[in-house]
């Protein structure tokens, strides 16, 4: 029994019925599931807004499906959505709201936080957002110097850069070609130094993103820019109100900075980061895309949020996914989870979706306290395909480890490619499906054999199959579709961490390298006795600092 009066999670009749039909299934093979029901491949799918979600290449039955919603049903997966969607302060160990939907909401909505409605204060945001956003692509915003802004630098780390960069690189069909728009987020100098070499500082708007105001990647990249700023056109105060906006909840510190306050966009406490490119922390995204694009995006957003608060269990494409997702890593010991887009524009989404996952489910400690029992977040990875079918896909086919994966595609390429280019969408679709049917049916021995193939090659070139995967396939890259993925693997990822009981909107495993980092920097910098220094981490500073020259 749970702390919080719940019994243990594997514990549970619902988890033990599951373990049970997974030895039962054993090695089931989805070849003989297609064969026993013709109609699978159109049965197993679902729609949620534009996205067609196909899961009938999956490793489960009609039984395994009833078993794990009674998995959420126990869990009460549906209850805990319902007192987010309320406002309720389901983040426990912090105390707050998880009120990303919130972001999203239309302005009639009323959404309450400690009594008071939020839902006023996001379209004052979103209203200021907008406002300021035209009047840097118009022209109307000048630098310091009277010059039009054309670069726009984000500077920012994890929730306040992974979302708006790679939004910005998905949407890049709908954004202003004539504004430079940047992302840096590493305290490594270079990072901002290739983002600002060539740039025009007369022409450069900085956008500082930091929930917190107090990230030391973020504060010393914008003191950088700062000092890069002023270094070139002097004017001090009056130049950085010109040339830096602040997305912060925390007015005081982005003050302290030299930041008018102004000149910041607001959030709030109840968006946590890697649920906030949809927020303020969105605004050099709205630069390049515009107002209307960036509304567009939000109104796909709220699609996939209004079908998860209100679609039955049977036919809820984030509970779905979310129970497959149990099923394989709980049940079948997979460790990892690819995520493999096939659009180029879709190239930093997995890297997005690491922050998402990992971070809200990389917990062992439940939100009981006591240590879980059983597996909680995979590890999320993968990059577009078809360059993964040239690199890591020999694994996944004929590798020792069951990976399970979600192929994303689209019907209609976007943007302005020119006949020639468009007409290279119906090959990447085509490795598209053909990489999904070769995971699930692979190729036997006997059509190995068949096509002459020299007996000792046989087993080389037999594929297993009976990888699971799920499609999700849409009309075309539009702003609200991409709100309605991301929105998907929110709330994916929200059902996972209800089923494990855990928090999935803390991140407490950070902390202890941040507090390391400012104890070692001394030692680095100066040479300091720095206290509490194992034995190789002193071995290898002393070694740095030879290295280095100090
Ligand atoms: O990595 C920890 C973290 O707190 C993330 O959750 C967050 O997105 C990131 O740092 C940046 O934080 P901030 O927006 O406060 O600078």
């Amino acid at each position: 029994m749970n702390a919080d009066g719940r019994t243990r999670l594997n514990q549970t009749s619902e988890w033990t019925a599951l373990a049970k039909h997974r030895e039962e299934l054993g090695d089931v093979q989805l070849r003989e599931l297609f064969a026993a029901d013709s109609g699978r491949g159109t049965a197993y799918t679902l729609r949620v807004g534009d996205l067609y979600v196909d899961y009938s290449k999956h490793l489960v039955t009609d039984d395994t499906l009833r078993l794990l919603r009674e998995l959420a049903a126990a869990t009460d997966v549906f209850g805990l959505r319902d007192a987010m969607f309320r406002g309720e302060k389901i983040n426990t160990t912090e105390n707050r709201a998880v009120l990303h939907t919130a972001l999203r909401a239309p302005r009639d909505a009323v959404i309450e936080v400690d009594g008071e409605n939020v839902v006023p204060g996001v379209h004052a945001v979103l209203d200021k957002m907008a406002d300021f956003a035209n009047r840097v692509r118009s022209g109307e915003w000048t630098g310091h110097t009277g010059k039009r802004i054309r670069n726009v630098v984000n500077v920012g780390i994890g929730g306040s850069d992974l979302g708006p960069a790679m939004a910005y690189e998905v949407l890049r069909a709908f954004t202003d070609r004539s504004l430079t728009v940047r992302f840096v987020s590493n305290v490594d100098g270079a990072d901002l130094h290739e983002a600002i070499r060539d740039l025009d500082p007369a022409e450069t708007l900085f956008v500082i993103a930091s929930k917190t105001f107090t990230t030391i990647e973020t504060v010393t990249n914008a003191t950088s820019a700062r000092g890069w700023l002023l270094d070139a056109l002097g004017g001090g105060e009056a130049a950085v109100a010109k040339h830096f906006v602040a997305l912060s909840t925390n007015a005081e510190k982005v003050a302290e900075f030299g930041i008018d306050t102004a000149n910041m966009f607001e959030f709030w406490d109840w968006v946590g980061g890697r649920y906030s490119y949809d927020s303020a922390i969105g605004l050099a995204l709205m630069i390049a895309i515009g107002p209307d694009n960036f509304r567009e995006m939000l109104d796909g957003f709220r699609i996939v949020d209004e079908h998860f608060r209100t679609a039955p269990a049977e036919s809820n494409v984030p509970l779905l996914l979310g129970l497959l997702g149990i099923w394989y890593g709980n049940f079948h010991d997979a460790q990892s989870h690819a995520v493999l887009p096939y659009s180029h524009y879709l190239s930093k989404f997995t890297a997005y979706l690491q922050q998402l996952d990992m971070e809200s489910n990389g917990k062992y400690v439940g939100r009981d306290g006591r240590e879980v029992e059983w597996q909680t977040g995979p590890v999320v990875w993968g990059t577009p395909g078809t360059n993964g079918q040239h690199a890591y896909y020999q694994l996944i086919h004929q590798g020792t480890k069951l990976i399970p994966a979600d192929f994303i595609g689209f019907a209609r390429p976007v943007g302005e490619l020119g006949d020639r280019l468009k007409a290279q969408h119906d090959l990447l679709m085509a490795n598209f499906f053909a990489q999904t049917q070769a995971l699930a049916f692979g190729k036997t021995p006997e059509e190995v054999r068949a096509e002459g193939v020299p007996e000792e090659l046989v087993p080389h070139k037999t594929f297993k199959g009976n990888h699971p995967t799920t499609t999700i396939l849409a009309p075309e890259l539009t702003p609200s579709v991409l709100g309605q993925l991301v929105a998907l693997y929110e709330h994916k990822v929200f059902v996972q961490g209800a089923v494990w009981n855990i928090d999935s909107f803390d991140q407490w495993g950070v902390e202890l390298g941040k507090i390391l980092a400012k104890r070692v920097e001394p030692a680095l910098t100066e040479g300091a006795e720095v206290e509490g220094l194992d034995a190789s981490t002193k071995a290898l500073v002393g070694t740095y600092r030879e290295l280095r020259g100090r």
